[in-house]
């Protein structure tokens, strides 16, 4: 494969072009808005710079991967050639759904469709292309450019010549993929999800603070962050969306949201994004300052 197009360029869709162009594919950098666009493409020369700095890639390696890739905002030349589309839009099965039927039509027969959603079903997915042989889940962690791991999700019907040619293309980029079968969470936010809603559920309940409960986990399990600082970068608007995934999806009330989760959320305290969740961030301030309520 040379040509990939990736759809969406947030955090995980420039992430993902980043790593693609690194590697030395051409990426089309596909969102419906401009202004995205434009962000995007200073984010990914931000993050090769810190790779320059560190003396991991080289500015000829930089500038290569820069040129790798090209943004549009128009879908259908967007895909054009691709033999892989990673989609890497919002996490909302309606808008997901329409745009693999939309990418079903606009893209070659052979294209593989893959998808770096955290919690929708890939079969789900794969049952609204007429192509769910060649759907799959291709789902990369954040910082994309940084964490090895590439949670490669089997729906029902992926086939298993598309499964290995997704397994073989993410050792090129320096991944490790590992095969999983599509139940809901897949294997890391089922695992990683309930830990942040017992984090939370400990801080509800009143049996530590906020530091109190990251430090634990911090210095006793060597997690590089918290469960609550690691809430806080993933969105706390999307461990919510992803419980609710799990609780409807395995009918267990173990995976029912911790009220306070919902709170936060409905009081849009969501993280990083919005500078406030379990922490305050001030931009330009790596300080972890502890958000305290009115
Ligand atoms: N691009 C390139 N390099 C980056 C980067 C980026 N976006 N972000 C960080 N880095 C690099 C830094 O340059 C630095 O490099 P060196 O080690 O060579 O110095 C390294 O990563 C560490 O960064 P920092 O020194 O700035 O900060 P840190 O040591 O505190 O590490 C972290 C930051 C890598 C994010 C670390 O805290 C960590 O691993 N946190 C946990 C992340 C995690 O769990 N991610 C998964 C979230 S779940 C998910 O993504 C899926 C889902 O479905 C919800």
């Amino acid at each position: 494969m040379k040509n990939i197009a990736v759809v969406g360029s947030g955090t995980m869709g420039n992430g993902i072009a980043h790593v693609f162009a690194q590697y030395g594919f051409k990426v089309s950098l596909i969102d419906v808005s401009a202004d995205a666009l434009t962000k995007a493409k200073a984010t990914i020369d931000k993050n090769l710079g810190r790779q320059v700095e560190k003396g991991t890639i080289t500015e000829a390696v930089k500038a290569t991967a820069l040129s790798n890739i090209s943004t549009t905002t128009d879908l259908a030349s967007g895909v054009k050639g691709a033999e892989l589309v990673v989609e890497a839009a919002t996490e909302n099965v309606g808008v997901k759904l329409k745009l693999f039927q939309d990418l079903d039509s606009l893209c070659d027969a052979s294209t593989i469709l893959a998808s770096n959603t955290s919690s929708i079903s890939i079969t789900k997915i794969g049952a609204a292309t007429k192509r769910p042989d060649k759907v799959i889940g291709m789902h990369f962690m954040n910082p994309v450019p940084v964490m090895k791991l590439v949670e490669v999700i089997r729906g029902y019907n992926t086939s298993r010549e598309v499964t290995s040619s997704v397994m073989d293309l993410a050792r090129v980029l320096e991944k490790t993929p590992v095969e999983v079968n599509d139940y809901p969470g897949f294997v890391a936010n089922r695992i990683l999800m309930p830990m942040i809603n017992e984090a939370i559920y400990t801080l509800y309940e009143g049996v530590a603070g906020v530091s109190e409960i990251d430090s634990v986990m911090k210095l006793g399990m060597a997690h590089p962050m918290g469960p609550l600082q690691l809430a806080d970068f993933i969105g706390l608007d999307v461990c919510l969306s992803i419980l609710r995934v799990l609780h409807e999806g395995f009918g267990n009330p173990k995976y029912a949201p911790c009220p306070l989760l919902v709170n936060m959320v409905q009081a849009n305290h969501l993280g990083v994004k919005t500078g406030i969740g379990f922490y305050v961030y001030t931009p330009g301030s790596k300080d972890l300052v502890v958000a305290r309520r009115q």
